[in-house]
């Protein structure tokens, strides 16, 4: 069986003490986990969780990058910058950068081609909104936007942590239920098969609420391979908590 995979997702919080508070505790009450760990953190705080994650067997992550390699494109953070401080894991597609920032299937595939190229393992995230669960179209949904990052990526594809995450669960307390989770992971591995005769190693993990009261029944499932965590992460216990239910 594979280990499963449980990714905090920060977001935009944190500050220089809360992180080492944070961070500090989590090494603290982890032990040896069963299961990998990874936190993707701000940009600006990776020169600080490096530091701290030493040592440790907790991954370092980041939440996205540019799909350029170099070069005038003020703000952006490049591959190769998030390589120098150790990051194993990008964050690409998250859905609320899709609402936010604009961007498309293109681009997103663009980005995992680009953390791919640069040695680290893109987190892809996909999710329908409300809107379309309810109009039946979250198949046709996670689908496309799958799609594109295997049409882009090709046999590479057995390379990436996909990341289910219904937009209308994310921060809003409503998780998905188990069985609406495994319908869409089972949905995503059969297309997945189909891409690639590596599928089986690829991780499907979920994302949306997932907490320590919900984490163990999710993760309990055939297709979840884990999780991909917002508000919950920023916790010590809760974080503990879901990683102990992972493990
Ligand atoms: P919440 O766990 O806060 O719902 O966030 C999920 C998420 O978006 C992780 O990327």
């Amino acid at each position: 069986m594979k280990k499963k995979l449980i990714a905090g997702n920060w977001k935009m919080n944190g500050s220089l003490a809360a992180n080492e508070t944070l961070v500090n505790g989590l090494l603290a009450g982890m032990g040896v986990p069963a299961c990998q760990v990874a936190l993707c953190v701000p940009s600006v705080y990776l020169a600080q969780c490096q530091g701290l994650l030493a040592g440790s067997t907790m991954a370092l992550g980041a939440q996205d990058l540019s799909q350029y390699e170099i070069g005038a494109f003020t703000g952006e953070i490049s591959g190769a910058m998030l390589q120098e401080f150790g990051v194993r894991y990008c964050i690409v597609g998250h859905s609320e950068r899709r609402q936010y920032h604009f961007e498309t299937d293109a681009l997103v595939a663009a980005k995992a081609q680009r953390a791919l190229a640069c040695g680290m393992t893109p987190v892809v995230c996909v999710g329908e909104t409300l809107a379309e669960r309810e109009a039946g179209r979250t198949e046709e949904v996670v689908k496309r936007q799958l799609a594109a990052v295997i049409h882009a990526n090709g046999h590479c594809i057995s390379e990436v942590v996909v990341a289910y995450e219904p937009v209308w669960a994310i921060g809003t307390g409503k998780t998905a239920s188990v069985e609406q989770a495994q319908q869409v992971h089972a949905v995503l591995r059969q297309q997945l098969q189909a891409a690639s005769n590596q599928a089986g190693r690829i991780p499907i993990i979920y994302g949306g609420s997932m907490n320590a009261a919900n984490s163990a029944d999710l993760l309990a499932q055939p297709d979840i391979d884990g999780g991909l965590v917002g508000g919950a992460a920023l916790k010590v216990a809760d974080f503990l908590s879901i990683i102990a239910s992972a493990c």
